[in-house]
């Protein structure tokens, strides 16, 4: 499973909103990660965008009017609802949600959200006055009580030029939020807490300086979204100014000490940590308080002191994946090191190679375990990278809980 998308069938119901041109993007994403996608219109929505554009999108014939079906199904409106893996409602209207909450069914969007037992998620998108009104706040509690999602909405500009609350959140973050809910319905790391470290620890020389390296932070945003897309709830635990992944709590750190202190305390209720982050070995032994001036000298010594192993260090009862960033004798290096650091599985790459490692969107890599095995994968982006390294994590947690 290289995309959590992939044959997933989603039904993307459209409302009046002015927000409805969004929902063209949204289907065209899920279509693009290999989703089939049904549309559901209701009559409102076409007043904003037509169903011709979904169609084009999906090569699927879009629903409007529940006495005239089309398609395959005699009973087209409760076989697209019995079908879907999941029903997203883009843009979601404050009528449409007390439509919802009220359990009526009389257009083919809110009929499939009550015939359905797919998990459903909905995108407001309103002015912040409607969003505000009590009506809609009880209609809201009401619906997320029952276990629907709601994605957004966030605050911005809206459709009648006032600031406020209500605006649809972004279809990259609803197709996230699609990925995470489905991850949560059937993923095989449902309900596990996966602690990810990501990128270059900095170790204060003063205030303005440090020692550094040229670790992205990427890998670890890769394992972080991958094991979110399965249903983990994942805490990244990060250095990087990547922005955050929907649906992931991100600790923000600077040094290995600082990392160090984060890992052992989101650890505790862990089934296991990822180290993905390049953790400096060495830091300066005393960092100025001050930015330090040019001197008269012309060579300066900074004195630096060891960092602890911080995945050596951690203990308690998860799983511990190591990485091994090498630039010599990759697999000779990296086999110490799994012993080394007490984690069952070590992934290495050779950071020389220019399509692989820091810094960019693919990755080669060796995933050694304790058994001596070696599993050598191509060339391939760090995201699927990713699916493979979980890919043995559950195993792992699979023979734990047998
Ligand atoms: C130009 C225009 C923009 C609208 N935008 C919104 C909106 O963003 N959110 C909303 O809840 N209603 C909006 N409405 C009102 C809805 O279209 C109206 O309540 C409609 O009955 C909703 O029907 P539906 O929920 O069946 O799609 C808008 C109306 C107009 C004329």
């Amino acid at each position: 499973m290289s995309n959590p998308l992939t044959d997933r069938r989603i039904v993307l119901g459209v409302s009046g909103s002015i927000a409805a041109y969004k929902a063209a993007e949204i289907t065209s994403r899920l279509v693009q990660a290999g989703a089939e996608v049904d549309v559901a219109l209701t009559r409102a929505a076409t007043e904003f965008i037509t169903p011709l554009t979904f169609r084009s999108l999906t090569a699927r014939e879009p629903y409007v009017d529940m006495f005239r079906p089309h398609g395959e199904y005699g009973e087209a409106h409760v076989e697209l609802a019995r079908q879907a893996d999941l029903m997203v409602i883009a843009p979601a209207t404050a009528s449409t949600m007390a439509r919802l909450v009220n359990g009526l069914a009389d257009d083919f969007v809110s009929l499939t959200a009550l015939a359905t037992q797919a998990p459903i998620l909905i995108a407001p998108a309103m002015d912040s006055q409607m969003w505000e009104h009590e009506a809609t706040r009880a209609n809201r509690y009401t619906l997320e009580g029952r276990g629907v999602t709601l994605v957004g909405p966030v605050p911005g500009r809206l459709a009648s030029g006032r600031i406020g609350s209500g605006r649809m959140a972004e279809p990259a973050t609803i197709v996230d939020a699609i990925k995470v809910r489905l991850g949560q319905a059937r993923g095989d790391l449902a309900a596990r807490r996966i602690v990810v470290t990501a990128g270059g620890t900095r170790e204060a020389i003063d205030p303005v300086r440090y020692v550094g390296n040229h670790s992205s932070g990427k890998m670890g945003y890769a394992i972080a979204e991958a094991a979110r897309d399965r249903g983990a709830e994942v805490i990244l635990i990060t250095t990087a100014a990547l922005p955050d992944p929907h649906g992931v709590r991100v600790v923000r750190v600077e040094s290995a000490l600082e990392l160090q202190r984060a890992v052992e305390a989101e650890c505790p209720q862990a089934k296991a940590l990822v180290m993905a982050a390049a953790v400096a070995d060495y830091r300066p032994s005393e960092a100025a308080e001050q930015k330090m001036k040019r001197a008269d000298a012309s060579e300066l010594a900074v004195d630096l002191v060891e960092n602890p192993d911080v995945i050596a260090l951690v203990s308690g009862d998860f799983v511990k994946i190591a990485f091994a960033a090498e630039t010599e004798n990759l697999i000779e290096n990296a086999i110490g090191k799994l012993e080394r650091k007490g984690a069952q599985l070590i992934v290495a790459n050779d950071v020389t190679a220019t399509d692989a490692g820091f810094g960019t969107d693919t990755n080669r890599v060796t995933i050694l375990d304790r058994d001596g095995g070696a599993e050598i994968l191509p060339l391939m982006s760090k995201y699927e990278v990713a699916v493979r390294v979980l890919d043995r994590v559950a195993a792992l947690l699979a023979d734990q809980e047998s």
